[in-house]
């Protein structure tokens, strides 16, 4: 007999007012409505949604406070946005870099919009990669632009080689680093490489490297290329707060290059207008890097614990630097879904070229993954053997 959703939910002791205080809602801002808008109806249903990758624990107590502190009859200003202005100071004081270097939007996913608007054309491809994020792709194909997807490798990594060849003559390329769904990270080496070789062979190609991920990384040789930003015109790194800083609620984001670039990308398209709690918040969590610190080992652990159980099944897929995991099921990702969803628990949509093997697993809390896991067992277990 399986269980109803309801009934497992209670069984494994996450009733829906258990796992979503106020806190922790901040953390979740469904990464899928942009694809699937279907999928942001239901919230509150007492599903563990490790569907889209958000952050289950939510901001960081300097964040918190920052926001209580910032709630006062200030908020009736915020014309001149003076937090916005703070926000970017802040940015700016924590990359070592000038204010004009920076720009801030609601959310990193607005400023990759814009980007595509303001360096790509029906003349100017985009070059992106099979599976990755994607809303570069999603813009191009809005405004008539070529998009040029560029299989992942056998690890399932972004083909840098390939992407390079094919970013002669493009408008932009987008390098996802760590990349969504597939986890995997390219060393800062190797994108330094890359973004010297594009910029000798193609000059004008403008090279947008998302960063989104990054926090969630334990390998030192995986680092931000914000340096490289300074020295190339239209290479330009974008960061979320939507990820390790739990804050997918409050969309924040924002990008770091050259001002001429961070200009012509918000000259290109609209970037959001950030609200005075949302900048406080971010501003503090910024500068919190033992919170991030900490965040990066509990998602580790619970990495770890989640990829672990998933062995024992039977089954694998790349080493993850991010808060998510990509595995080879060996089945249709539609199937595992539903399989799931039938038990409480949402996992990942489609990932094309990959969906007839693939699933996307994003990490919730221990508690939230033990569940999960158990529900897996059920799910994988009759034929982990199977091969
Ligand atoms: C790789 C990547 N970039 C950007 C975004 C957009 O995030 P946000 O708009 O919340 O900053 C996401 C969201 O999931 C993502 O996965």
């Amino acid at each position: 007999m399986s269980l109803s959703r309801r009934g497992f939910v209670r069984t494994a002791g996450l009733g829906a007012t258990g796992v979503l205080s106020s806190s922790l809602i901040i953390g979740r801002g469904s990464e899928a409505w942009a694809f699937e808008p279907e999928q942001s109806q239901e919230y509150d249903d007492g599903l563990i949604r490790i569907s889209s990758n958000e952050n289950a624990r939510g901001p960081g107590a300097s964040a918190i406070e920052a926001i209580r502190a910032a709630m006062t009859a200030r908020m009736g200003r915020g014309y001149p946005p003076d937090h916005t202005n703070a926000l970017v100071e802040t940015i700016a004081q924590r990359y070592g870099v000038d204010t004009d270097n920076v720009i801030v939007g609601t959310g990193s996913g607005p400023i990759l919009a814009a980007a595509t608007r303001a360096f790509c054309s029906p003349s100017k491809p985009l070059v992106t990669a099979a599976p990755t994020y994607g809303t570069p792709e999603a813009t191009a194909r809005r405004i008539d632009v070529e998009a040029r997807s560029i299989p992942v490798d056998g690890s399932l990594s972004l083909d840098l080689d390939a992407m390079a060849t094919a970013a002669r003559g493009a408008g932009m390329v987008f390098v996802c680093n760590p990349n969504n769904p597939t986890g995997t990270a390219h060393p800062a080496a190797d994108v330094e490489t890359f973004v010297r070789y594009v910029k000798r062979d193609s000059p004008d190609t403008a090279i947008l490297i998302d960063e989104a991920y990054i926090d969630y990384t334990s390998d030192p040789a995986v680092r931000s290329v914000s340096p490289l930003t300074l020295e190339f015109p239209g290479v330009f790194i974008t960061r979320s707060f939507s990820k390790a800083h739990g804050m997918a609620g409050l969309r924040v984001g924002y990008a770091i290059g050259q001002p001429e670039t961070v200009s012509a990308i918000r000259q290109a398209w609209e970037l959001g207008s950030m609200n005075t709690l949302s900048a406080a918040a971010a501003a503090a969590s910024l500068m919190d890097t033992d919170h991030i610190a900490e965040e990066r080992r509990v998602n580790t652990r619970i990495r770890e614990y989640t990829m672990a159980a998933l062995r024992d099944l039977g089954f694998d897929g790349p080493d993850s630097h991010t808060n998510f995991i990509f595995v080879d099921l060996r089945r249709p990702a539609v199937d595992f879904r539903n399989a799931c969803l039938d038990l409480g628990v949402r996992v990942g949509r489609d990932f094309p070229p990959m969906e007839n093997r693939y699933s996307r697993i994003s990490l919730g809390t221990m508690a939230e993954m033990e569940a999960a896991v158990r529900v897996f067992r059920q799910v994988l277990g009759a034929t982990a053997q199977t091969g």
